[in-house]
């Protein structure tokens, strides 16, 4: 919707969403009325406990899982790290005979929270991590996940939807491969700690637009966060398959069933919950709109925008995203003409910007460091318009135009070039 007051537009919802009313009308007595800590064994506490039990269930409708499999968090960033970093210290707590250190196969594009929390195992010595490229349009082979499993592996982590260029990932191919991957119990050496590779994705992107069935997905571990679906910060979640070889990383109190200790953010998670009763009820109407004006949004910026580029798969792409190069434009300057002229957008994730390095993602895509700079993500939500996308564009033609002459003067007055 059009602000015509403000005159400023929003196309960041990857990087945040805004609270839905019934969503915060939902989050509201747990604040002040019904405010009890939900481990207290009193009314209060019983009160709070209930609603935390209540929105446990409705992730787990969601999820088609059981309701002591999901796990609260304070988002995907938590649920990521507890995810990894967990699944490897099971397997330090009872390491094989012989030992051997344990593998992790991911993705060279996942988000900053599941790179670094493999990073870190890495230079801690706790682990060994494949980091798999996507091909060009931003898609990972599921063969490539296949032929990088070694003796050792004991965790893929794949995300579901990347958050810069919106490119859906295989996940119920990856997800089979898998299941039916021959683990011979000799190659673990004498570790009865998995019977299987543990398969964890990163959903945070997904949840709005595509089914998250854990059944159908056939992974071990899944993470969300309420923020990027109209809930509020702070809230996330982690589902874990029974079973599941996992320690916790944070120690403290019994919650969560003893795997993430701290008092229990009830608001918080009284909106998660809303927030997925919403997408469950309405996804599907929003998808098409959604996806309706993106399209709109494509056509309208390479026809009229010399030069410009859509990065990643169309086809295989989350209805909300579009992400563009344009040649001889950096970045940095076209999101800050934006916003003078009061349309958000970004160049990557949230996270990344105020960094003048290049995405990491399009690098990964095997794009040049000099077009890696150059990306505009736009993403769009269930309060986006059509007009909205028309000012855009007017506004992005004339401000393009402008940075290409500077960029022109430029080389033409410091270089001599032209
Ligand atoms: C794919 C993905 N994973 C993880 C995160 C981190 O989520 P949170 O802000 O809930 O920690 C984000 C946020 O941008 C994301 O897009």
């Amino acid at each position: 919707m059009y602000n015509k007051k403000t005159k400023r537009i929003y196309f960041d919802y990857a990087a945040t969403t805004p609270v839905d009313k019934t969503v915060i009308d939902a989050m509201l007595p747990y604040f002040s009325q019904k405010f009890g800590n939900a481990m207290s064994i009193h009314f209060f506490g019983k009160e709070a406990e209930e609603a935390v039990d209540k929105a446990r269930e409705t992730l787990a409708d969601f999820l088609h899982c059981k309701s002591d499999e999901i796990i609260f968090t304070s988002g995907a960033t938590e649920s990521n790290n507890l995810a990894i970093k967990g699944v490897v210290k099971s397997y330090w707590a009872n390491p094989p005979a012989g030992g051997w250190k344990p593998h992790i196969i991911t993705t060279a594009f996942e988000h900053h929270c599941v790179l670094e929390t493999c990073q870190s195992l890495e230079k801690d010595g706790l682990a060994e991590v494949t980091y798999i490229k996507p091909d060009r349009e931003g898609i990972i082979n599921p063969l490539d996940i296949k032929k990088a499993i070694r003796k050792n592996t004991i965790l893929v982590s794949i995300m579901y939807v990347n958050n810069e260029i919106g490119t859906l990932q295989p996940i119920e191919e990856i997800g089979k491969i898998l299941k039916s991957y021959p683990v011979k119990s000799d190659d673990h050496g004498a570790s009865k700690l998995k019977a299987k590779i543990l398969f964890h994705t990163d959903a945070t992107q997904a949840v709005n637009y595509f089914d998250c069935d854990v059944e159908k997905l056939d992974v071990d571990l899944l993470s969300l966060s309420g923020h990027k679906i109209y809930g509020p910060k702070g809230a996330g979640a982690l589902y874990i398959k029974k079973g599941t070889p996992i320690r916790r990383i944070t120690d403290g109190g019994d919650q969560e069933f003893s795997l993430r200790a701290g008092t229990q953010n009830v608001p918080g998670i009284v909106g998660l919950g809303k927030a997925i009763e919403l997408v469950a009820q309405n996804a599907k109407r929003e998808t098409k709109k959604i996806e309706k004006l993106r399209n709109y949004l494509i056509k309208k910026v390479l026809q009229e925008i010399p030069n410009s580029k859509l990065n990643g798969s169309l086809k295989f792409r989350t209805p909300a995203n579009a992400n563009f190069t344009f040649k001889d434009v950096e970045g940095e300057s076209l999101l800050i003409a934006l916003d003078m002229e009061g349309i958000a957008c970004s160049t990557g994730s949230a996270c990344s910007t105020g960094s003048l390095e290049p995405s990491h993602v399009l690098l990964a895509l095997g794009m040049k460091a000099e077009e890696a700079h150059g990306s505009l993500r736009i993403t769009l939500g269930k309060d986006t318009a059509k007009q909205e996308i028309d000012i855009f564009i007017t506004k992005l033609k004339n401000i393009i135009k402008h940075l290409r002459k500077i960029s022109g003067k430029v080389l033409e007055e410091y270089y001599g070039l032209k």
